[in-house]
């Protein structure tokens, strides 16, 4: 059955990657001082890069087209060819970098199991194996903070202490996917130097809730970073005035994080206005990702549905589908958004 649209225009929960830059960073952006960044002399972004780093608490920063290249290059300052690093089932250097960090620099995974994407920390660290004649070595750990497919969970403080202090006990590395490190930060009010503290190498991305159009960067010593430089420039991402794409960073460091506590106030509606058909389908979000159960429903069927009717969400798994919030998406929408798709879910 054909259902007629629930609104025009549809309500776009798929991703917080779908923010589109306001008129005020896009006169940001215009106005930035810029230079020819390969020769280290985009003052924009110099100015970025040493603005990160000191947030975070690490020596230096490295601007990146992607969160993915800030992954890859941050793994490959931590492990060498044919070692290993350990990860959760559901992290996103496993599962959706397209087996960049095996296919690039010889990097192989082993994964944990965790609940929504938090595992406990005799779980992560009874998976280390010491160099060896016969098994791989664990050169690094990685952790994805919030996590995205475990739905915007946060990884408590306590737990990554614990790892990051077995860790550096016995010399494996630490590198954290914080492509949505500000969520956890404002959702929790953890300073993000004491989530940097923990970590050897760290990835931020500006182009998710922050709502930059492009650009992550990479935080670490400064010798890794010269190091990760050199990478970057051989994997084809040495930009040049890219400083313009800098500026919209830098905008939405000023005025993009502490309103992400308007996305996460926003999922907690889309999540309350499910459960009221459908309460068994949803768990109170803790940022600003919403994962649902569809019961018997197939996912990929829920989606189609949603869709016909004005609500895009996407399918995470067989039976699980996957709804965001973010600047550009009002408290309305949410609630509007969050009654359709638990009507869908219900019964
Ligand atoms: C947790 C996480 N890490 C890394 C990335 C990669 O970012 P990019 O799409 O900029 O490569 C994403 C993208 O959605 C992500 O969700």
């Amino acid at each position: 059955m054909k259902l007629p649209p629930l609104s025009d225009p549809t309500i776009d929960l798929r991703s917080d990657t779908l923010t589109t830059p306001t008129s005020a960073m896009r006169e940001e952006m215009l106005a930035a001082p810029v230079g020819d960044d390969v020769y280290g002399e985009d003052p924009t972004v110099n100015a970025l890069e040493a603005r990160v780093a000191a947030l975070l608490g690490h020596e230096a920063g490295l601007f990146v087209p992607t969160g993915s290249m800030g992954n890859l290059l941050g793994v490959w300052t931590l492990v060498r060819r044919g070692e290993e690093v350990l990860c959760d089932v559901q992290a996103h250097i496993a599962r959706a970098e397209l087996g960049a960090h095996a296919v690039l620099h010889g990097v192989t995974m082993r994964t944990w199991t965790s609940s929504h994407g938090v595992a406990d920390t005799d779980t992560v660290l009874e998976q280390i194996a010491a160099p060896t004649p016969y098994l791989v070595h664990t050169a690094a750990v990685a952790f994805e903070n919030s996590h995205n497919f475990g739905g915007g969970t946060i990884q408590p403080l306590p737990h990554l202490r614990e790892v990051s202090v077995a860790c550096r006990e016995r010399g494996v590395g630490l590198h954290l996917d914080g492509a949505r490190l500000w969520n956890a930060h404002i959702a929790t009010g953890v300073p993000l130097a004491d989530y940097g503290a923990l970590f050897d190498t760290v990835n931020v991305c500006f182009s998710k809730g922050l709502g930059a159009p492009v650009g992550s960067m990479l935080v670490s010593t400064r010798e890794r970073i010269d190091k990760a430089r050199v990478q970057r420039k051989r994997l084809g991402g040495g930009m040049r005035q890219v400083g313009l794409l800098a500026a919209a960073a830098d905008y939405a460091l000023d005025h993009h994080v502490e309103r992400l506590a308007a996305d996460h106030a926003n999922a907690a509606a889309f999540a309350a206005a499910v459960a009221e058909k459908a309460p068994s389908a949803v768990t109170e979000p803790q940022t600003n990702i919403v994962v649902l159960g569809t019961g018997s429903r197939p996912a990929p069927e829920v989606v189609a549905e949603a869709a016909q009717r004005g609500v895009r969400i996407s399918a995470l798994g067989p039976r699980t589908v996957r709804a965001v919030t973010y600047l550009g998406i009002t408290e309305a929408e949410a609630v509007q958004a969050g009654r359709l798709v638990g009507g869908l879910l219900c019964g």
